[in-house]
């Protein structure tokens, strides 16, 4: 059984199913984890590279798990899963990951992007999901681990889904911060919050992007 982190730890936690997809599964270990610990019956891990490939090969040898090289989502058919996972990439590939082969995205979607993860929250407001749930991992940096499921009331040529979570929110805040955190004010995420405000506030010039970070940070605390 390997040892997860922290992060693949929370990732885990959010996943029980029958079939499971991880998208870049590197070293494999989450889904050799999800298979000893019984969470997942079969699991389907997906590389674009040889090594990373090769070394999840070697981990999940002899486990109910097929292992494939493959571009994301080009890995698997259509309902072939009944539940995926990408981590530890930056949103935009995430994203970049799930439209390439939208129907190919199972109900259930467990997202951990290290940075930019209001890509992946917006990613999942056009394509109606709804953050079911937001956790956070503390490792390297502070992880946010993203549950997503498919709505059930908003058909695929549906034009306007309502994902409750963000109901009594500023909505850019709520896509920047998250909105399960929004509606939880932790301390821990007021601390993060109150810390980057900080650090924002002692840089000589900001980008645009960290100008409206610092807004954002400031509308809420
Ligand atoms: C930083 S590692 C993260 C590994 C593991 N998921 C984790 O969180 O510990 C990202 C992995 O994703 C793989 N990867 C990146 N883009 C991919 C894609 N389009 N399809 C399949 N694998 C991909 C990389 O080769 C790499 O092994």
């Amino acid at each position: 059984m390997p040892h997860l982190d922290q992060r693949l730890k929370a990732v885990a936690c959010q996943i029980r199913c029958g079939t499971h997809a991880d998208i870049g599964s590197d070293h494999g270990h989450l889904l050799k984890a999800l298979l000893a610990s019984g969470r997942i019956e079969r699991g389907i891990a997906i590389e674009n590279k040889v090594r990373p490939h090769a070394n999840s090969q070697a981990t999940l040898a002899g486990c109910n798990a097929d292992v494939r090289l493959a571009d994301g989502l080009a890995g698997i058919a259509s309902g072939e899963a009944d539940c995926l996972s990408i981590c530890g990439m930056g949103g935009e590939s995430i994203v970049r990951i799930l439209e390439a082969y939208p129907d190919r995205v199972p109900v259930t979607a467990i997202l951990q992007p290290n940075r930019r993860p209001e890509l992946v929250r917006a990613w999942a407001l056009r394509s109606h999901y709804n953050l079911a749930d937001e956790r956070i991992a503390h490792g390297h940096w502070r992880y946010v681990i993203l549950r997503f499921e498919k709505s059930q009331n908003c058909p695929a040529n549906c034009q306007s889904h309502h994902d409750p979570a963000y109901d009594g929110l500023d909505r850019d805040a709520a896509l920047l911060l998250g909105p399960h955190q929004l509606h939880r004010r932790d301390s821990d995420f007021i601390t993060a919050l109150r810390e980057e405000q900080t650090y924002l506030r002692s840089l000589a010039r900001l980008t645009k992007e960290a100008t409206n970070r610092l807004a954002v940070i400031e509308r809420v605390i």
